[in-house]
């Protein structure tokens, strides 16, 4: 209790309740927060990532001028071994005169600008440059002919005009690293990276990066900064990261392993990513860590409970098994890279882990509280016999981690059931629950964890969404969002799924931010959640708010903020009419007489669109409060009221 507030009218709730749910799924990653943007960078794309893929793809071969020459992929002696393929490009003649064979001139793919032979990449879409920007380029390169060779790396538009370039000299026959930096002269909406080899030898070339110069607090191999701003406006609580179905893989071959997410990229295992694309995991656990550091919210990295998702069982293994689940007489290994995770977060530099995280770059622990192990497991006996491995081997080790297990894929049903028999049995301390369901469910269903056993495991509800980003799915989220709160001594942690989609790159089409390669939107979704996530507080008061109709759309909850000691209701309205609210604010011993209100309402169809990104959008204003005031909240409406104590 606090003094602010009579010791009957409060309970404490969870301080880490609105968090965020991060996936690559809808290229949230790659091409999306990951700030990179060359695509198919390292030559790792395949069929295994959708079949039209292969090593060159998103890469075009270039003989400017009348030059001649060849490009193909070796695996031969790659930079690393995780990272297998690389580019050959063999430059036989640089010219602009045309060559003759057998009297006719060789072709010729462009005939305008510097000649040279090499290679052009378009990035995710479309690479955006402007007049003045700067952008870092690195890449691996490797001199195979006896001469050094001369390569250009510029950005271009798509006639070959220059927009920035610099000249390297490929010299060493060894494979070494080279950076530049480009400044663009004159920018455009569909700029090329190009590397150019401008002189006669022959080079190899991978890992080919550019970036541009500002990223989220300039973190090298960072993220898109104005998208990691947009979440960090939210104050979530927590992330959780990296998914998902995407955790599991559809199979034992694209499990997501943290181990091969971490160090130089160059060294990282790129794979397929279960939503049909592909996975450079440059943004990885320590980028991911990072980020949560960077902006105040608590890691929650989800590991895979040993079996592939939803036990759907991949047909492909690395080796062709099709296992579904690693075999029992693996899972020591497997424990012990789930224990060793903590270490990486947590443990001392002088520890095994904590000197690969000092080795990165950070030396300071990174607090890892909780540990996600699992996401949407059918309860069937080969999950359970790992999951409970897994769990008690981190029970034992540390048993201060808080384990998020799973309930399954559904919100009731037999899986359901037998995910919490489960998770009653081993006590395990949280349990993850998804569903994206009807507004109407929501509406229905606000009293859900009222009746939850209050001794037994808590509840993550870590996906959860009504179909659709209108406003009145946003609203009917809210409504859900206050019983939420009003049982956050049970619910300790919520997000809402997924974040976010790339235009004309999406598999799932209710998402919370959509985004371009050069602007986003902000759906009513959004703006509810970050109401509450920037309005959460520590205690739930009751008996603050009266509803004048007792109907089920409109709810209301009181939350306190400890930290601030202000008071915050929040009001919502999913009717069609202006509702009534009385409020009493008896239980608080001083209140301010002015509160700030933030609003959200508006037409029950109104969304937003790249064409019209601000159609709904909150408003703030003030009212005069007093100890009891009466409040009409308008038709579609999420209003929250903050109220200071002191
Ligand atoms: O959020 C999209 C997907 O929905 C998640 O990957 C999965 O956990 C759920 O089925």
């Amino acid at each position: 209790q606090t003094k602010n507030i009579s010791p009957a009218g409060s309970r404490m709730i969870s301080s880490d309740i609105f968090g965020l749910f991060f996936e690559d799924i809808n290229y949230a990653a790659d091409g999306g927060l990951y700030a990179e943007l060359v695509q198919n960078r390292s030559f790792e794309y395949s069929p295994t990532d959708n079949k039209q893929w292969q090593a060159l793809s998103f890469w075009e071969y270039i003989t400017p001028g009348f030059s001649y020459g060849s490009l193909q992929i070796e695996t031969n002696t790659p930079v690393h071994p995780n990272n297998p393929h690389y580019a050959v490009l063999n430059s036989e003649h640089v010219g602009t005169v045309p060559q003759q064979n057998n009297g006719q001139p060789l072709p010729s793919s462009i005939t305008t600008g510097r000649p040279g032979v090499g290679i052009k990449n378009p990035g995710f879409g479309n690479i955006i440059t402007k007049k003045g920007e700067r952008f870092h380029v690195a890449f691996f390169a490797k001199q195979l002919s006896v001469q050094p060779v001369d390569l250009f790396v510029s950005l271009q538009d798509p006639k070959g005009n220059i927009l920035a370039e610099q000249k390297l000299t490929i010299d060493k026959k060894e494979w070494n690293k080279y950076t530049a930096t480009l400044s663009v002269t004159a920018g455009h909406d569909s700029t090329q990276v190009v590397l150019l080899a401008t002189s006669k030898g022959k080079i190899a070339l991978d890992v080919i990066s550019v970036f541009p110069e500002h990223t989220f607090k300039n973190r090298p191999n960072g993220l898109r900064a104005d998208l990691a701003q947009l979440l960090a406006d939210m104050k979530p609580s927590f992330i959780r990261f990296p998914g998902g179905c995407l955790v599991h893989g559809d199979g034992l071959g694209n499990m997501y392993r943290w181990k091969t997410t971490i160090g130089p990229i160059e060294q990282r295992t790129e794979q397929k990513n279960i939503w049909g694309y592909h996975q450079t995991v440059g943004l990885g656990y320590y980028e991911y860590f990072q980020f949560c550091e960077d902006i105040g919210a608590k890691p929650l990295p989800v590991l895979p409970a040993a079996v592939s998702c939803q036990n759907s069982g991949g047909t492909w293994r690395i080796g062709g098994t099709g296992q579904r689940a690693i075999p029992l007489e693996e899972m020591q290994e497997y424990i012990q890279e789930v224990l060793d995770l903590i270490e990486w977060a947590n443990g001392p530099v002088t520890s095994t882990w904590g000197a690969k995280r000092a080795a990165a770059g950070h030396p300071a622990p990174f607090n890892l509280q909780y540990v996600g192990i699992g996401n949407e497991d059918k309860i069937t006996p080969e999950f359970e016999q790992r999951f409970t491995m897994i769990n008690n081997a981190v029970k034992a080790k540390y048993p201060n981690i808080i384990l998020v297990g799973t309930s399954g894929p559904f919100h009731s049903g037999e899986d359901f059931e037998k995910g919490w028999a489960v998770a009653n049995q081993l006590k395990v301390d949280v349990i993850d629950e998804h569903y994206y369901v009807q507004p109407e469910w929501l509406i229905s269903n606000q009293y859900r964890y009222d009746k939850y056993n209050r001794n037994a495991s808590k509840v993550y509800l870590g996906e959860y969404a009504s179909w659709g980003n209108k406003l009145y799915n946003a609203i009917a989220e809210g409504l859900y969002m206050t019983g939420l709160e009003r049982n956050g001594d049970v619910v300790s942690m919520a997000s809402y799924a997924p974040l976010l989609a790339k235009d004309q790159f999406t598999q799932w089409k209710t998402d919370m931010i959509f985004f371009s390669n050069s602007t986003y939107y902000l759906t009513p979704n959004y703006y509810v959640q970050k109401l509450f996530s920037t309005n959460a507080g520590d205690h739930y008061v009751d008996k603050v708010i009266v509803k004048n109709n007792a109907d089920s759309l409109q709810a209301g909850s009181c939350v306190y903020d400890s930290k601030t000691g202000d008071i915050i209701l929040k009001l919502v309205n999913a009717g069609k009419q202006a509702r009534q609210f009385q409020l009493n604010l008896a239980a608080f011993k001083k209140t301010a007489s002015v509160a700030t209100v933030t609003q959200l309402s508006g037409d029950a169809d109104a969304e937003n669109s790249f064409r019209s990104a601000n159609a709904v959008a909150p408003v703030t204003s003030t009212i005069n409060v007093s100890k009891k005031f009466n409040y009409e909240s308008p038709a579609m409406s999420l209003t929250v009221i903050r109220i200071k104590t002191k």
